[in-house]
């Protein structure tokens, strides 16, 4: 049997009631603040990430669903680009096509006799060390007995000068070609914001003004599954990007959106929430705040994890990512972003909650919170849940006031937050039963009656009434099982005499009692 891949599930009825339930509730929340809806694809280029998200973070760095696109065809490319221009009469072999070449296809790579010497020839866009590998053992064991081939190298990309001098030393032949559609390297998206700001910037949407966009759709992490953390999950978000012209900077909106989160999970009915805001500074003040910690982390660092020990040097911030628990009290001593605030993000804090206060949503300052993703500035905060476990945060945000320009976009300072969908229905006291709407009647047509069922069912199902429709080979038992089964509130029975009076014989599946009701009288009856 397959199963669905490791980390990722299939949501199935009646949970996706639930899920519906959340998806209508949040379109409505985010009316109501006049936010409109994003759809950015669910694959981007790799760099987006690399240069949005940042290569220290865990998420870049070890969780990201990435492939080349069109390797295998960007060397079938290379293959026919030689063999047509080298080869005379090779006209057959442009036939190959690169287009054609899926990743499952073999590696190009030739035995051919070039100036009187037999030549193991391979075609990669792309050459490595593990390649090497392999073509000299593929040479070795295909040469003729006793025999040597001339190893032939014929790539796209440059090859590393260290790399080329060892070629060259074991002799091997290196032939560069050009191709026209290299291969690109892509990734599933492993959070929403990067694309929707990279959408900002091509669209040039900021010629609109202040952008108050949400989306609902899957992102993917490669991460250990477990309960609440899954390899395709979820994602509920909104944005709020523009110009500095449209106010985009200003307090008003990140308190805003925090407004709104809290109406949106109490309109859920999800009222143990605990709001937990920080503010990671400028650009500059983190710079200050970096140097610090890289002092205190000096003497102590040799004591953490391997991931701690790197980040004290490359991105010391990221150390307060750590779950090791032995690291714990160690960052406990650490210095704080608090205590490296400049003005201007001090007064923006203060202003958020001031705000916060007027509008009496409740929060708790947390000054440990930096977020695992690089492009925060200033307002950061998380959203959690007790009842979700270790994996508490049922959402995250923050602003990115730089992220547009380090895309190479114009300044278009944001606010954002993406909700866990899973977690946010893990945690919901909601049930699916309690928000599924069960059919209101179950259609049985006796024998020969497919049609006239079919007609009355259709009628009715104008009137915005859920029907379950039956069948003419039931009989009537396992029509009444089948209507119970359904959850239906009524059973309409359709038979030649009730077809030739226009009348039907209309019961109430959990009373029992039965009317016969005319058909103009339908609809009417079964509402109620
Ligand atoms: P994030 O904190 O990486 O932020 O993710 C937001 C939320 O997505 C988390 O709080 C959690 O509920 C959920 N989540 C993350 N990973 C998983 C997983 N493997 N399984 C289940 N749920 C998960 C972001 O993604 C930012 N783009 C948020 C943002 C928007 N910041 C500004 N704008």
């Amino acid at each position: 049997m397959i199963k669905a891949v490791r980390g990722t599930r299939d949501l199935l009825p009646p949970d996706t009631a639930l899920w519906n339930f959340v998806e209508a509730a949040v379109r409505d929340v985010f009316r109501a603040y006049n936010f409109q809806e994003i759809r950015t694809p669910i694959f981007e280029a790799t760099e987006l990430f690399s240069r949005g998200v940042g290569e220290e973070t865990d998420i870049v760095s070890k969780e990201m669903f990435t492939w080349e696109d069109g390797a295998r065809a960007a060397d079938y490319a290379v293959f026919k680009k030689w063999i047509t221009s080298r080869v005379p009469g090779s006209k057959a072999l442009a036939g190959i096509d690169p287009e054609r070449a899926q990743p499952q296809s073999p590696q190009p790579s030739l035995i051919i006799e070039i100036d009187g010497k037999e030549n193991f020839a391979v075609f990669r866009h792309r050459f490595t060390l593990p390649d090497y590998r392999l073509l000299k053992l593929a040479g070795e064991q295909s040469a003729p007995m006793g025999g040597k081939f001339q190893l032939r190298l014929v790539t796209a990309d440059a090859v590393p000068d260290d790399f080329r001098a060892l070629l060259l030393d074991d002799g091997v032949i290196i032939e560069e070609v050009s191709i026209d559609s290299p291969p690109q390297s892509v990734t599933l998206r492993p959070e929403n914001t990067a694309g929707v700001v990279r959408a900002y910037i091509q669209h040039k949407l900021g010629d609109r003004g202040l952008n108050k966009l949400y989306y609902i759709g899957p992102q993917f992490r490669r991460e250990r599954p477990q309960k609440g953390r899954y390899r395709q999950f979820y994602q509920i978000g909104a944005e709020v990007i523009g110009p500095p012209s449209a106010g985009s900077e200003s307090p008003a909106r990140d308190a805003e959106v925090l407004e709104m989160l809290a109406t949106l999970l109490d309109r859920l009915g999800i009222s143990d929430w605990n709001l937990e805001l920080n503010s990671v500074g400028t650009p500059a003040d983190r710079a200050q705040f970096n140097d610090a910690l890289r002092k205190a982390l000096e003497p102590v660092s040799a004591k953490m994890c391997d991931d701690c020990q790197r980040r004290a040097v490359t991105n010391p911030l990221r150390v307060f990512d750590c779950k090791v628990p032995a690291d714990q009290p160690i960052i406990e001593t650490l210095p704080r972003i608090t205590q490296f605030l400049g003005e201007d993000s001090r007064k923006h804090f203060d202003a958020v909650q001031d705000i916060l206060k007027s509008v009496g949503v409740e929060f708790h300052i947390n000054d440990r919170l930096v977020r695992g993703l690089d492009y925060y500035t200033r307002t950061a905060f998380e959203f959690t849940h007790g009842a979700l476990g270790a994996q508490n945060a049922i959402l995250g945000g923050g602003r990115y006031d730089g992220l547009s320009e380090a895309l190479g976009g114009p300044a278009a300072p944001g606010i954002g937050f993406a909700i866990g969908e899973d977690r946010l229905v893990m945690s919901l006291k909601e049930t699916a039963e309690g928000v599924l709407r069960k059919p209101d009647v179950y259609i049985a047509p006796m024998s020969g009656m497919n049609g006239e069922a079919a007609r009355l069912a259709r009628e009715l199902r104008r009137h915005d009434l859920v029907i379950e429709l039956g069948d003419d080979t039931f009989r009537l038992k396992k029509s009444f099982e089948a209507a119970t089964k359904a959850g239906a509130k009524y059973i309409l029975i359709v038979g030649e005499n009730e077809v030739k009076a226009d009348a039907f014989a209309l019961k109430n599946l959990a009373t029992g009692e039965q009317v016969q009701v005319a058909r103009g009288e339908l609809a009417r009856k079964i509402q109620g």
